[in-house]
């Protein structure tokens, strides 16, 4: 069959997913691809993707069917940059439909219908990515099913959104960013960057993902998927956190597993951590989760060369693989403060969650008493 792909912006984020899909389905059809809507020839499927200008009756009449992506559940969210206002709307789950273009915006018949799946962080060239795939497998199985495939009446109220403009990647000096987190996701670095206006001036702000994924262990082998843990993330300790730490460590399901498993009571617990905190050759660590302290875990320096471990999560979250999430971060984290010494875990017989921990980052049980076992490690040198 003739199909002619039709994008109207050379600059568009989609020239790449064009050309791909332009290779893919130039495998078993006839493809031409248009940069300009007036030197469309007739034929039997056009795709209009990423296209700016809304196209006239006469051009829809150049081929069979005339065919659109577009990033909402239609007919609500017609309109202008569907991914973007939804991004801001702080939806993670974004449908994609493509339907038949109308001379009237986006009101034709749907012939397929998907879901893009977000999970909070990505920015824009991510969320173009996937949108890019999407857009790709929806036309390569509208393709793969025609001349069979059946449309469907949109139906149920319409909604529309509006044009952007640069002037909306605007951010308020007074908001905090993570409240303005997701404009900072949808901006574009070079064509509509964050902005802010302050002491009379206009001010850019770029932003640029960090590819550093070792905090992400839901996505490493060995780890249970939970989606707590690409969230959760490890700082040294501060004075601030004397208190969370401490109802850590006299939580009744914690101490069971303690080698001195008494109540410690606040005021002595305040001035050891104000002791522990100073001492830089150990290194205590904190874990948190949506700004609260979950955890805590310490390396403490016993001999040159020999430290012992303690770690400990608030019990509420024991079980869900972020134990072993802090401890792979500072053990990857660390390693170069950590490497010359020999790490020790004493672990009570009965603590069956702490065992697996330690073995599975490589701690070998190196001795045992009636009380509790001993996991050392030490750094491959
Ligand atoms: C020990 C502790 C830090 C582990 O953190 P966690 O987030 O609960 O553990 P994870 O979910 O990462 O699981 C670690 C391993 O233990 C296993 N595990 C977790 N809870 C378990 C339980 N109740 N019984 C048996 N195994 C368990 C997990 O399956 C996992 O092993 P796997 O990866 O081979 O499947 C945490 O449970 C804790 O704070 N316990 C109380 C304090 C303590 O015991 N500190 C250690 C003193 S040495």
């Amino acid at each position: 069959m003739k199909i002619t792909l039709v994008t109207d912006n050379p600059k568009s984020w989609i020239m790449p997913y064009v050309s791909e899909l332009k290779r893919r389905l130039g495998q078993k059809h006839r493809v031409i691809w248009v940069y300009d809507v007036k030197k469309i020839k007739p034929g039997e499927c056009a795709f209009f993707l990423a296209c700016e200008k809304i196209v006239s009756k006469e051009i829809l009449g150049l081929h069979k069917h005339n065919l659109v992506v577009h990033e909402s559940a239609l007919p609500q969210g017609r309109g202008w940059s569907p991914l973007t206002w939804q991004i801001l709307e702080g939806k993670n789950e974004i449908p994609i439909t493509l339907f038949e273009a109308r001379e009237n915006v986006d009101s034709g018949d749907i012939y397929l219908q998907t879901k893009m799946k977000f999970e909070g962080h990505e920015l824009v060239d991510e969320l173009r990515r996937k949108q890019g795939e999407a857009t790709m497998a929806l036309v390569l199985e509208f393709v793969s099913r025609y001349p069979k495939i059946k449309g469907q009446r949109q139906s149920g109220k319409a909604s529309f959104y509006g044009r952007r403009r640069p002037s909306d990647s605007e951010l308020d000096v007074n908001r905090p960013l993570k409240e303005q987190f997701n404009l900072l996701r949808v901006v574009d670095n070079e064509r509509y960057p964050a902005f802010f206006i302050y002491r009379g001036r206009k001010y850019f702000l770029k932003i640029y993902g960090s590819d550093e994924t070792i905090e992400d262990l839901s996505k490493l082998e060995g780890v249970k998927k939970n989606s707590n843990i690409s969230s959760a993330f490890v700082r040294p300790a501060a004075t601030a956190d004397a208190r969370p730490v401490w109802e850590i460590r006299n939580d009744p399901k914690n101490r069971v597993f303690m080698l001195h498993s008494e109540f410690i009571p606040l005021t002595s617990h305040m001035h050891w951590f104000k002791v522990a905190l100073k001492k830089r050759e150990n290194l205590f660590l904190v874990l948190e989760l949506r700004e609260k302290l979950i955890g805590y875990l310490r390396f403490e320096r016993k001999e040159k060369h020999l430290r012992t471990i303690s770690i400990a999560l608030d019990s509420r979250f024991h079980g869900k693989g972020l134990g072993s999430h802090f401890l792979q971060i500072a053990l990857q984290r660390y390693k170069n403060f950590l490497q010359n010494d020999i790490l020790l875990a004493e672990i009570k017989k009965g603590n069956k969650a702490s065992q697996k921990l330690f073995k599975k980052f490589g701690f070998r049980l190196v001795k045992s008493n009636q009380q509790m076992y001993i996991y050392r490690y030490r750094f491959p040198q």
